[in-house]
């Protein structure tokens, strides 16, 4: 009785030994709020390598943003959308009709593969006349839009620009430049105006800015610069259950899993039998793969091993061993 037990125990004891918890994802699929998805990554050797050294999750006091980092700052991206190829970063310091303030120039890096998208830039505080505001002779001001700064200038918060409610005009101007200049900015320094409130849609009443939406729109180009076939290997994978990702030496692709595994296709065989299963996919460490191996290999030995006799000779053999 107690002898036909023991294996059983034992395989009870194994089995509570797995590890319980994967170790965590070297890329994730969210962050905050966010789906993240190729060509978009969470790290280094997420996503694309192209969009790495500009966009990354960080953590913020208690909770993640994916971040667009430019020269000019570090900007919240507020939505992605995959199919359209755009997405709309939040700048700081940007000006809604709730909250106005003084901002510092913005910029986008040309090196990087994110342009300008559809989003007006209402120029706020501007010197007068704005009707003579120039950039490379030609003015920028649309003046058949002015009646947007008439609504821009009755929300309360102009008071903090140091304007008065209901302030003339001129000292505004609505603005849709197709890019940014030649150092990639929107240089409010010269341009002299103190602050900027991005649109990207009027709603449904375009006389009140409070219904307004507000965020900076970007086109970004999709992977098909990638030399590695990203494009091809990454629905494969990501359909499977992985993160696209990269070798961040050679940028080779990788299909990061769960459980810290990494293939070269995708995650299918991983899924099943998730931390006993190995083959020639690279392993979360070098201890972890010497902790899968020697379980499985024991699970299969406590299983094997229906008789008494069994066991007692590998526990001698393992006494003689050690
Ligand atoms: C898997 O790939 C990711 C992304 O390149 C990398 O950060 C991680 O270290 C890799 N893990 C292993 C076990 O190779
Ligand atoms: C922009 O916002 C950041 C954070 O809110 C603030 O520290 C910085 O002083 C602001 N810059 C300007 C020019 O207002
Ligand atoms: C202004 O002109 C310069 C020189 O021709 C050019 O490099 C730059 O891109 C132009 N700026 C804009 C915003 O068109």
């Amino acid at each position: 009785m107690e002898n036909a037990l023991l294996p059983s125990i034992i395989l009870t004891i194994l089995l509570n030994l797995r590890p319980a918890e994967s170790p965590d994802p070297a890329c994730r699929n969210t962050c905050g709020s966010l789906a993240v998805k190729y060509p978009f990554g969470t790290g280094s050797g997420c996503g694309s390598p192209r969009f790495h050294p500009y966009v990354t999750c960080v953590h913020v006091e208690d909770h993640d943003d994916l971040v667009l980092a430019t020269h000019t700052g570090s900007y919240p991206v507020t939505s992605i959308s995959y199919t359209g190829s755009t997405l709309i970063i939040s700048p700081p310091n940007m000006s809604t009709c709730t909250s106005m303030k003084p901002s510092p120039n913005l910029g986008l890096d040309w090196s990087g593969p994110f342009e300008l998208g559809s989003s007006t830039f209402v120029l706020l505080h501007c010197e007068p006349p704005t009707a003579s505001l120039t950039i490379n002779d030609s003015s920028i001001c649309d003046l058949s839009s002015s009646n947007l700064c008439a609504s821009v200038y009755a929300c309360p918060a102009v008071l903090n620009l140091g304007l008065p409610l209901f302030s003339p005009t001129n000292t505004c101007c609505v603005y849709s430049p197709a890019n940014f200049d030649s150092k990639g900015e929107l240089d409010l320094q010269a341009l002299k105006c103190g602050g900027y409130a991005p649109v990207m849609s009027l709603g449904d009443d375009p006389t009140d800015p409070t219904g307004w939406e507000y965020g900076v729109e970007l086109k970004y180009t999709q992977g098909a610069l990638d030399s590695n076939h990203m494009d091809t290997k990454c629905p494969t994978c990501e359909n499977s259950g992985g993160v696209c990702g990269y070798e961040p030496a050679s940028l080779a692709f990788v299909c990061v899993c769960a459980g810290g595994y990494n293939t070269t296709t995708d995650c299918h065989p991983y899924n099943q039998v998730q931390g006993i299963m190995w083959s020639s996919a690279s392993f979360p460490s070098r201890k972890d793969r010497w902790r899968n191996l020697g379980y499985s290999g024991l699970v299969w030995l406590a299983a094997a091993c229906s008789m008494n006799q069994c066991l007692r000779r590998f526990f001698f053999q393992v006494e003689m061993n050690s």
